[in-house]
């Protein structure tokens, strides 16, 4: 089975005058790494921020600031070098560069770049939360959208200027997620999909407790891919600092009992169940009431274990299809084929964990196995691996039961 993503093969990054544009320093690495041949134009503000040289050592070829340099034009016009390029990705489009695209300006090589292309350019806004808020931005934004221009985010958070809100820089490796998106357009479409993420917690006392370790980046790519590809998705979080993706329902649980009540709920109305969390295998027998005192002795605690989620979905009367993960450090293939036949579900997602790998990172590595068939997802951001399954576990649904691959 193929599954595979690629970013444009030629593409020309724009970077703009904000503290975010050290940003694009990393972008432009990941986007070498993911086989694109990347030429960069910074503006003449950016380089109040970033250097030229930077961005020359990364791209590995020469950096064009201005539209007056006769040598760099007799190189590569810039007419030519617009039409050269897959994708114009702005990153950070500052609120200044938006509202003079919005008007069709020229007035540096930029801008003039972008209105020489036939292709809308990919614009990754950052800036103060109040200037993306500033009616003028919005009134800018909608005109560029109007005219097919792909805006991606911002991201909600905690800004450089030391207040929060909307307007941080999406992630480069969501930037490379978005460029490299394979066509998913309705491969869910009026499908209920249910996705499970993040780790448990199981306490101990008010002030303790045992737990996985899970960002839950994961499986939010997993729900935002799903939500991308028509379904209707439920998003069960345990206790993660993650924004929800848009228009995926949420719901927050803390304990494996919780996530099994709520995965239960939700899954006797879902076509798909898609387990990401990291679920505590085992409990405090007893929770204490008050917090546990050092008592100069050595701690026994008993505990008991947690019911498996995945298996106890197999007995619901109207099963869906069921996708486990397994994190393994040793015998990958071996251990995943084996949970997958013991908990009696369709398809596992195994990832290699440890060691820096698979949990709290923002790549992973995926090898999927289902009855008599197999298929790799190379190393790769997490938004993009998401949208790999998500296209795999389509496939798997169309196919004739019994089909291996
Ligand atoms: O959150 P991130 O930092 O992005 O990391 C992602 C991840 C590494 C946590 C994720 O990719 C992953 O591997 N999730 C499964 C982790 C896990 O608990 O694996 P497991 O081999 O212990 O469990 C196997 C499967 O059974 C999983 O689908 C799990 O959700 C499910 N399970 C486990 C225990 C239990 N009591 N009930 C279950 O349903």
């Amino acid at each position: 089975m193929r599954v595979s993503a690629s970013v444009p093969s030629r593409i020309l990054l724009g970077v703009g005058a904000g503290i975010a544009a050290y940003k694009a320093c990393e972008l432009t690495r990941r986007l070498r790494d993911a086989g694109a041949e990347v030429r960069v134009v910074l503006t003449a503000n950016a380089e109040r921020f970033v250097t030229a040289t930077t961005f020359q050592a990364l791209s590995g070829q020469p950096v064009r600031t201005s539209l007056w340099d006769a040598a760099a034009e007799a190189a590569m016009g810039h007419i030519e070098l617009a039409r050269w390029a897959d994708r114009i990705v702005i990153a950070p489009a500052t609120a200044d560069l938006i509202a003079r695209l919005a008007h069709g300006r020229a007035d540096d090589l930029l801008t003039t770049l972008c209105l020489a292309s036939e292709r809308p350019p990919l614009l990754v806004p950052a800036m103060n939360h109040a200037m993306w808020a500033h009616p003028a931005t919005q009134a800018n934004v909608a005109t560029l959208r109007a005219r097919g221009v792909e805006l991606l985010g911002p991201a909600v958070g905690d800004q450089a200027c030391g207040e929060s809100g909307p307007g941080r820089m999406v992630e480069p490796a969501d930037i490379i997620a978005a460029l490299s998106r394979i066509p998913l357009d309705g491969a869910l479409a009026g499908r209920r999909v249910v996705c499970s993420a993040g780790p448990t917690y199981e306490d101990l006392d008010p002030v303790r407790f045992i737990g996985n370790r899970s960002s839950g980046r994961m499986g939010f790519a997993i729900a935002a891919a799903a939500q991308a590809a028509g379904a209707q998705v439920t998003l069960i979080a345990g206790p993660v600092s993650l924004a929800t993706p848009a228009g995926v329902t949420r719901i927050d649980v803390r304990s494996a009992q919780a996530m099994l009540a709520a995965m239960t709920a939700a899954a006797a109305e879902a076509d798909i169940v898609i387990a990401v969390a990291a679920v505590a295998d085992y409990r405090p027998a007893a929770a204490s009431a008050g917090k546990i005192r050092k008592s100069g002795a050595a701690l026994t605690l008993t505990l008991v274990e947690n019911p498996d989620i995945l298996a106890a979905l197999t007995a619901l009367p109207r099963r869906p299809f069921l996708v486990g993960f397994a994190a393994e450090t040793e015998d990958l293939e071996a251990r995943a084929r084996a949970k997958l036949a013991r908990k009696g579900i369709d398809l596992i997602a195994a990832n290699r964990v440890g060691d820096g790998l698979g949990i709290e990172t923002e790549d992973n590595a995926l090898e999927l196995y289902w009855p008599g068939g197999h298929a790799s997802l190379p190393r790769a951001p997490k938004p993009q691996l998401a949208q790999q399954l998500i296209a795999a576990i389509a496939g798997r649904l169309a196919a004739p039961r019994g089909t291996p691959a």
